[in-house]
């Protein structure tokens, strides 16, 4: 490939981002706020964005394939989307009240997501999934959760375990060792999360039996993006859901990613209705956002109308009218057309990229689902966690492609990791394919 990581501090080409990244060491710790857009040797700093496209500091205009990790569906600074959020500022950001905005949102995504009765707002996907696990713990009256192996889902301490085990701690495959991410966290933490082997029915079956009586709830993401965005089959979601009826576990589908396949959601796409689903992103219409919802009888644990609530929930800027308005647009402009042709580019570009690579003949692959992609370093087949873990070698290439690409002006998450938006057309679409097979023809693969 063209240049190492390593060496791209030599190049010009990033010259200002470099010099900012150096300056904000004195005073961020590690030199930013967030792993995710942290990348060796430094990230680029972003001047502006503009639908489809943005610019850095050095004046290098990218095609955005990442849109702020998939939450800007329709791009930057949608002409709607901010007049809506310009709207709602000009008459004050934030209240020690309710505002009508909220129940526009939250009846707008009731009605779209089938399993969703009744929901809450909160500011991320973080929050989200905490309080969906909280709800889950209140309602069933049980300690514990369980989650799937390498599965992203929040910075909380109990859905992080296990996120990131490796071949020399991962453990047996049919009951995944519980692994801390983070030093310092409990070992009580870890006892009290049971990892589940991702679209493994029987080892997933004989795991909740065992513990049926401590589990609250099962989380699960069917598109996990950590676990090579490898969608669960629709035989494991169906085999999940009656085991966890059975069993008397409740079900987190967490759609913070997710939900953007379809119009009703992951829920609507493969068919399954959980007993909570977390939301964020895409429906904050690029602000910060979380939702939990579900059915009602299990989010009435939140209600304080009659007596006190079993989980007590605030937020001091959950629901905010700014978020509320721009959100409420976003959703508005995502019509069942909008994402069919949405989908439709998804499968046309992953179709194109997996064409290349066929005739590039080297060692990658696309995988995906709607419109997320992602480009991983290996032909092996990939159905789980461990079958997706990269090996060093694998991981240098794919932050190599990150490189490569963004010196082509696409600008793509760290791992290979991208999602189109609404003001991408074909012209956009081609612009990925071309910069992609150049790559991948001027490497050994
Ligand atoms: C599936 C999933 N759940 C939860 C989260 C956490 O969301 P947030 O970054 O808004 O806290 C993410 C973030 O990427 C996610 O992908």
């Amino acid at each position: 490939m063209s240049s190492n990581p390593t060496t791209i501090n030599a190049v010009d080409r990033y010259a200002e981002s470099r010099r900012l990244f150096e300056a904000a060491q004195e005073f961020l710790a590690g030199g930013n706020s967030r792993l995710t857009v942290y990348y060796k040797p430094h990230p680029v700093y972003v001047e502006h964005g503009e639908g489809a496209y943005l610019y850095d500091v050095d004046g290098n205009r990218y095609l955005d394939v990442i849109n702020n990790y998939t939450s800007l569906i329709h791009g930057h600074a949608h002409p709607e989307v901010e007049a809506a959020a310009v709207a709602a500022m000009r008459s004050g950001t934030a209240f020690a009240a309710p505002t009508g905005a909220e129940i526009k949102l939250a009846r707008l995504l009731c009605e779209r997501l089938p399993a969703v009765e009744q929901l809450r707002f909160v500011n991320s996907g973080t929050e989200a999934v905490m309080m969906a696990v909280k709800a889950a713990r209140a309602f069933t009256g049980k300690p514990d959760i369980a989650k799937f192996e390498g599965a992203y889902h929040g910075a909380y301490d109990y859905v992080e375990v296990s996120l990131a085990s490796s071949p020399d701690n991962w453990g047996d495959a049919s009951a995944p060792a519980s692994i801390a991410y983070s030093a310092g966290v409990p070992r009580t933490v870890l006892d009290e999360v049971v990892v589940l082997p991702f679209n493994h029915i029987e080892e997933t079956r004989a795991l909740l039996r065992r513990h049926k009586d401590r589990l609250a709830a099962v989380l699960i993401d069917v598109l996990p993006s950590r676990v090579g965005l490898v969608p669960a089959t629709r035989e494991f979601v169906a085999a999940l859901q009656e085991e966890c009826h059975a069993l008397g576990i409740l079900l987190i589908s967490d759609e913070v990613i997710s939900f953007r396949v379809d119009y009703h959601g992951a829920q609507g796409a493969f068919g399954f209705e959980p007993d909570l689903t977390t939301l964020a992103k895409i429906i904050g219409g690029g602000f910060p956002v979380g939702a939990v919802g579900g059915r009602r009888e299990v989010m009435a644990v939140f209600d304080a109308t009659e007596k006190s609530p079993m989980v007590p929930h605030g937020g001091t800027f959950n629901a905010n009218p700014v978020t509320m308005a721009a959100g409420l647009k976003a959703m508005e402009l995502l019509t069942p057309a909008v994402f069919n042709r949405l989908n439709a580019q998804g499968e046309q570009l992953r179709q194109s990229l997996s064409d290349i690579i066929r005739l590039s003949e080297v060692e990658w692959q696309v995988t995906g689902a709607g419109s997320l992609f992602r480009l991983i370093p290996t032909r092996e087949p990939l159905t789980d966690y461990r079958s997706a873990h990269l090996t060093r070698e694998q991981s240098e290439r794919a932050a190599q492609l990150h490189w490569d690409l963004m010196n082509r002006g696409v600008f793509i998450g760290s791992g290979g990791f991208g999602c189109l938006s609404t003001p991408m057309g074909s012209a956009e679409l081609e612009s990925v394919i071309y910069a992609v097979e150049n790559v991948l023809q001027s490497s050994d693969g």
